[in-house]
């Protein structure tokens, strides 16, 4: 049985494999409507979320299935005390797969230790979402047709955005990457991704604080929001919310291929003047992220079409 903790527990050509079959589900929807008919997945939600708990349901619905599970830690057994290990132990009898979403880095990790079905980390504290990362890869390669030969800018909270952590990790694996990291120091990526994932790889990247310097520069702009529920204090948060604003100005800098990604939610880090932009990605990359879910749904669950 396998799990999904991180991007890198796929091979690349396993995840070939599954971008493939996600591109064909957008082509043939109607040859997967049924595939998972009879089959449950389970969402364990411990922390907020719209988009990734809402595409999981979509997709499985889209697939035949049937879908049951919480949004919220406090209407669950979670509020009387019950461990993550008691709860999926329960799920394993009642569903067929389960996506888990915790604020605790690594509570996926312990679930599928003890878990009789499988389970996907749908993003764990500041740690990884792999999913969305599955969301990113499948866009970019979808919409710029290759997953080399990119320069990658990052934008805003590096330091606690999981989306981040696990895009980074799975674009490594590639050839002929180049990161700019665009943060106010205090957002810097965390140093157990550079040493261990960037400069282990021999990846080339630079730092930057000033988005307009490299605007022009860029294949792909990912946007961040602050991590407002990671922060130690508020002050610190309210400092640093609006650092960036990615408006009609700086997209002028930017070259007119450069698409513009964010796993939303935004907050005011993109004008919603950008939003007519063609350049601008992001809710094309939410419909990406059903068709990447429902090709993960199907590999895990080993049905083959
Ligand atoms: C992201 C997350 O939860 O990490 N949202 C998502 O799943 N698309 C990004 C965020 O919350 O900023």
């Amino acid at each position: 049985m396998r799990h999904l903790m991180s991007p890198l527990d796929f091979t690349v050509e396993e995840l070939d494999r599954l971008l493939d079959l996600a591109n064909d589900i957008e082509r043939n929807p109607e040859k997967y409507a049924h595939a998972c008919a009879g089959k449950i997945l389970a969402t364990l939600f411990y922390e907020p979320s719209t988009r990734t708990r809402l595409s999981f349901e979509s997709a499985m619905l889209r697939l035949g299935g049937q879908v049951l599970g919480f949004s919220n830690a406090a209407s669950s057994s979670a509020a009387k005390g019950e461990s993550v290990s008691d709860t999926i132990r329960m799920i394993s009898c009642y569903a067929d797969i389960c996506a888990m979403r915790h604020n605790k880095e690594g509570a996926p990790m312990v679930a599928s230790r003890v878990s009789g079905v499988p389970v996907i980390n749908a993003g764990d504290g500041g740690h990884q979402h792999p999913t969305q990362t599955l969301t990113d890869l499948l866009t970019i390669r979808s919409l710029k047709g290759r997953l080399n030969r990119l320069t990658i800018g990052l934008c805003g909270d590096l330091k606690f955005g999981r989306t981040v952590h696990s895009l980074i990790n799975a674009l490594v694996r590639y050839d002929h990457i180049s990161f700019v990291f665009i943060s106010p120091e205090e957002l810097r990526i965390p140093d157990y991704i550079r040493e261990d994932v960037l400069d282990a790889k021999g990846v080339s990247y630079r730092e930057v604080e000033r988005l307009e310097d490299v605007m022009g520069s860029l294949d792909i702009l990912y946007m961040t929001r602050v991590q407002r529920e990671r922060f130690f204090n508020e002050e610190d948060y309210v400092r640093l919310k609006d650092f960036y604003i990615l408006d009609k100005k700086k997209m002028k800098l930017a070259g007119p291929d450069m698409l513009v990604l964010h796993p939303l939610p935004r907050v005011n880090e993109i004008s919603v003047e950008v939003d007519s932009d063609p350049r601008a990605a992001y809710f094309r990359q939410v419909q990406f992220g059903v068709y990447v879910r429902m090709a993960l749904i199907l590999t895990l669950l080993e049905v083959n079409i």
